[in-house]
């Protein structure tokens, strides 16, 4: 989908004069925040920024934080806080998140959500012009995200995200954008994904109830076509950024 192609639930055009500040996609594992994530950078033009995604570079790079990530994220258990907080801490320094950023998979428990929080009435503080977060709870039923996860692939040079049932590639295992052979995350087994549920449950669902409190937060069904539930979400920032 090209910006363009982005249309509000009126049938309007979303275009890159929003300034959309934080965004927070939330929801559970497989639930499409990363393939969202995706259409909204294409759309505003600022950068996604997915904890799963650093923290899988690291491990492919064999930090010594990659190195602590790797076992617990192949349990599907959570990386500790402090080592997440500081990662995003770093990441959001770069000044390709000035107009804002889309933080795909953080936060995922109560701890990242107060740091944040933190930071950024730390940063309203200095610039009367800082935006404020806004929360989008994507949500699809269990079956649909089992089905999703066991069937997503992934091209391991461009992170573009496929799935055998409701994306496959134009070739089988072969990446449309650059041939390269696609691959299949290690913890999307369906073992490792009821414990992906079991820490969403216990830890990142009071994290929707905390940004549900707070205000500027809509949930978006997220089982619809991927450029519905992408109009959808910019209804949704547009709404809460008014
Ligand atoms: P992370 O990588 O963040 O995984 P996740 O949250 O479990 O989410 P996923 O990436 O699995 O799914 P998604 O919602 O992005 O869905 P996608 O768009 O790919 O985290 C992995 C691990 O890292 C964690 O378990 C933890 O260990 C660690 N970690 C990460 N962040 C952390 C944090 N903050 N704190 C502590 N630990 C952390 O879509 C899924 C599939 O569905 C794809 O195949 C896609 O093509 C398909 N799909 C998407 N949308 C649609 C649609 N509308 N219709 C049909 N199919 C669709």
């Amino acid at each position: 989908m090209s910006n363009t192609e982005v249309k509000d639930g009126m049938g309007r055009e979303a275009g890159k004069k929003t300034c959309p500040g934080p965004i927070l996609l939330l929801g559970a594992p497989g639930v499409g925040k990363g393939t969202q994530a995706k259409e909204l950078v294409k759309l505003w033009g600022i950068p996604q920024i997915s904890t799963g995604d650093l923290l899988r570079g690291n491990v492919a790079q064999g930090t010594e934080l990659g190195r602590v990530a790797k076992e617990i994220m192949g349990r599907g258990e959570l990386v500790p806080d402090t080592l997440v907080n500081e990662m995003v801490a770093v990441r959001l320094q770069q000044p390709d998140t000035a107009k804002g950023y889309i933080l795909d998979g953080f936060p995922r428990t109560l701890v990242q959500a107060g740091w944040f929080d933190d930071r950024l009435a730390a940063q309203g503080q200095k610039q009367a012009n800082a935006m404020p977060v806004v929360a989008v709870s994507i949500k699809v039923d269990y079956t649909q995200l089992l089905r999703r996860i066991t069937g997503r692939r992934n091209c391991p040079v461009c992170q573009s995200i496929y799935n055998v049932h409701s994306k496959p590639a134009q070739r089988d295992g072969i990446c449309d954008l650059d041939g390269a052979g696609l691959g299949q995350r290690a913890d999307d087994s369906e073992k490792v994904f009821e414990e992906r549920m079991r820490a969403y449950e216990a830890l990142t669902a009071p994290v929707v109830e905390h940004y549900r409190a707070l205000g500027r937060f809509a949930v978006v069904d997220g089982d619809q076509p991927v450029d519905v539930v992408a109009a959808g979400i910019v209804t949704a920032v547009e709404l809460l950024r008014k």
